[in-house]
């Protein structure tokens, strides 16, 4: 599988340029070592499915199938970036167990997620709350890439390389 290192757009490429960007965030890819993060802070298990909401190339997608055998969903506004994922999710064989939405997030159904992995923006993330605490079940975890969620603190922090990973459980 395609292993991502530090180097490349910082998350401080998120804040810049922002007369470019044509959705809510440009894609940046997580490093693969905040990826494996992410994935272990939120403990995910065969028995999860997993949404990564802006899912970009896949990469956080193709992880949660490949190490832990869960069901994955990736949902993503860009179709060259959902192209580009389900490519990614064929090469590393493990079509059968992801699927990939060409969708915009706030209006995506992601009721049946046990788990959800973002790397979007703070001001994003606190417009996705309302949605995530009406529409996600009790005890969904929440895992996010640098960016926090306003007044709702995390549960749990780790660090990776410089970068933050958080970990929220829906109450
Ligand atoms: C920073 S990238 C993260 C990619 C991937 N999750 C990762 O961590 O490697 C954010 C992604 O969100 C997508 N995006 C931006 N606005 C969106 C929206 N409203 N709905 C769905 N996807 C969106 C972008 O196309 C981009 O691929």
């Amino acid at each position: 599988m395609l292993r991502r290192g530090f180097i490349g757009l910082a998350p401080a490429a998120l804040l810049q340029a922002q007369d470019d960007w044509k959705w809510d965030v440009p894609f940046v890819a997580t490093p693969t070592a905040v990826i494996d993060s992410m994935l272990r802070l939120a403990k995910v298990n065969q028995g999860d499915t997993l949404y990564d909401l802006g899912c970009g190339d896949g990469a956080i997608v193709i992880s949660a199938a490949k190490r832990y055998s869960a069901r994955c969903v990736g949902i993503d506004i860009d179709p060259e970036r959902i192209r580009e994922a389900t490519e990614n999710a064929r090469a590393a064989g493990v079509s059968n167990r992801v699927t990939f939405l060409e969708q915009d997030l706030f209006q995506a159904d992601i009721r049946p997620a046990s788990v959800v992995t973002l790397y979007l923006l703070t001001s994003v993330n606190e417009r996705l709350k309302p949605k995530l605490l009406k529409e996600l079940k009790r005890g969904t975890r929440v895992v996010s890439h640098q960016f926090g969620m306003g007044d709702w603190k995390p549960v749990k922090k780790a660090s990776k390389g410089g970068r933050n990973v958080m970990l929220w459980v829906v109450p």
